[in-house]
Formats: structure tokens, sequence, C-alpha cells
């Protein structure tokens, strides 16, 4: 793009340059809960090793963050809330010891059990008190099965778990 022109003399404003930049604002501002994502690294894991569910576009205007169990929000399956003025880390009732929570959003497992797999919530705060939530899926395979036994037993397990 151009750099911006000098005003036009007069303060004459051609309509096409203002119906430009509305589409150009509309354009840039997408709802923000259109935004936030959640991408597991790597998107299936052998039990017994380390994945991150990695959240994309965190908004800056942040009060707090919390991770929890599931595909919605409840009390008894919080696994951690991080609270950023203070930079404290709260664990919940759902916290296995092996789950980080990051400044910037991402919630670390380590050693990933079958039981691990399934969908993980994120729940943010903003400083205007707006709040947001973002779900994620885990998916654990056993290490030496193959994928379609691992599929069946992710399949399995998805039915179990409600
Ligand atoms: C968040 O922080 C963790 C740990 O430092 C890092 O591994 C991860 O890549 C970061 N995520 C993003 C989206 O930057
Ligand atoms: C998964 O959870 C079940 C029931 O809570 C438990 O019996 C089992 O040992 C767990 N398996 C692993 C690998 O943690
Ligand atoms: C996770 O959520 C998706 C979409 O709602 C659903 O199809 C899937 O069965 C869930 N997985 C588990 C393990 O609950």
């Amino acid at each position: 793009m151009e750099p911006p022109s000098a005003p036009p003399r007069g303060g004459h404003v051609p309509w096409q340059e203002l119906l430009l930049a509305v589409s150009l604002l509309t354009f840039w501002n997408p709802p923000t809960t259109a935004e936030l994502t959640v991408e597991s690294v790597p998107p299936n894991a052998a039990e017994g090793k380390d994945v991150l569910l990695r959240v994309h576009r965190l908004p800056g205007d942040l009060v707090g963050l919390s991770w929890f169990r599931g595909a919605s929000i409840a009390p008894s399956r919080q696994i951690l809330s991080y609270v950023v003025d203070t930079q404290v880390t709260i664990p919940g009732p759902a916290h296995s010891g092996r789950e980080t929570i990051y400044p910037n959003g991402s919630l670390l497992f380590q050693r990933v059990t079958l039981n691990d797999t399934g969908n993980y919530t994120l729940q943010i705060v903003r400083r205007d008190v707006e709040v947001e939530e973002v779900t994620g899926q885990l998916r654990v395979f056993p290490p030496a099965q193959t994928t379609a036994l691992g599929l069946q037993i992710l399949v399995s397990l998805g039915f179990c778990a409600k």
C-alpha cells in the first residue's frame, strides 16, 4: 500500500477513499472471539510424551486466564489459573501435577497418559471484564499401537469421558 497522501486541498475527501477506509476497518476488526485459537503441538501425541496446547492471538489486555478439562467451564474441572497482575499460578481440582500454564496462555502437559485425551477449554478475562472461551482437543495414542487401533481407543475413551 502507498503511504497516506497529504489531505486533499480545501478539506475535500473523495468518497471512494472513505469507502476504502471503511472496508479496510471492517476487514481489520473481526470479532475477537474468532481470533483466539488453540493448537495441540504435536496434533497427536504418543503416551508418555509432552504436549503443548498452544494459544494463538491471545489479547494483551488480560486480567487472568484459566484452563478447564472438558468442553465447558466448571469449577470442579479447573486445572490451572494464572493472574496476570500478580503473576500467580493457582492450581485447581483437576490439576494432576503434570500441567503447567504459561503467561502466553499455553498449557503444557508432561508425560501424557491416555486419560489426558479429551477437550480442554481456556477461559480468558479481559480488562473490560469481557470473558472469552476457546476449546481445543488433546489426542493421546498408545506408543506401540497402529494408528487405526489408536483411533479406536480414542473413540471409546471419548464416549466414556461423558
Ligand atoms: C508460550 O510459551 C511457551 C513456553 O515458553 C512456548 O513453548 C510456546 O511456544 C509459547 N506459545 C506461543 C503461541 O508463543
Ligand atoms: C485412567 O483413569 C482410570 C480411572 O480414573 C484409572 O483407573 C487408570 O489407572 C488411569 N490410567 C492412566 C494411564 O492414568
Ligand atoms: C471433544 O469435542 C468434540 C466437538 O464437540 C467432540 O466431537 C468430541 O467427542 C470431544 N472429545 C472428547 C474426548 O470428549
